[in-house]
């Protein structure tokens, strides 16, 4: 059922864990299932994403999506972080079942929404991003930690 790149990020994450004073930080859930996943991006003075660490309260292909959307984030610019779409994620992780398809979007919308974070913190718009639908707060979801 799942590929062989999903099990191995799922049972040896990478990046797991999260970042003090990140330059943006983004937490999206999904209503369903009720999984949440937060990403935290280092961005420097150049917009490139130094660091990114993910926490998620989720299922397994959440674990692994996240997972391997911080590797594809990092290193890239702003720019080239947002082409990392859930489709980009699926592909990286040589893909996921259907029912499974949605743990990769939470991925995506949680990459943005630590973007628009930035953006926000930054007082800059960043081209082609949109504000994240379901952004969930710090004071939101404390109890669930
Ligand atoms: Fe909802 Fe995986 S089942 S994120």
């Amino acid at each position: 059922m799942y590929s062989e790149k999903v099990m191995d990020h799922f049972t040896n994450p990478r990046n797991m864990g999260e970042i003090e004073n990140p330059s943006g930080v983004g937490t999206v859930g999904n209503a369903k299932c009720g999984d949440i996943m937060r990403i935290y991006l280092d961005i420097d003075d150049h917009q490139i994403i130094r660091e990114c660490k993910f926490k998620t309260f989720g299922c397994g292909a959440a674990v692994a999506t996240s997972s391997m959307a911080t590797e594809l984030v990092k290193g890239k610019t702003i720019e080239e972080a947002l082409k990392v779409t859930n489709q980009a994620v699926m592909e990286a992780l040589d893909g996921l079942p259907s029912a499974k398809i949605h743990c990769s979007l939470l991925a995506e919308e949680a990459v943005h929404a630590a973007l628009w974070d930035y953006a926000q913190k930054k007082g800059i718009e960043i081209e082609g991003l949109q504000k994240p639908r379901s952004d969930i707060h710090e004071d939101d979801t404390e109890e669930e930690y």
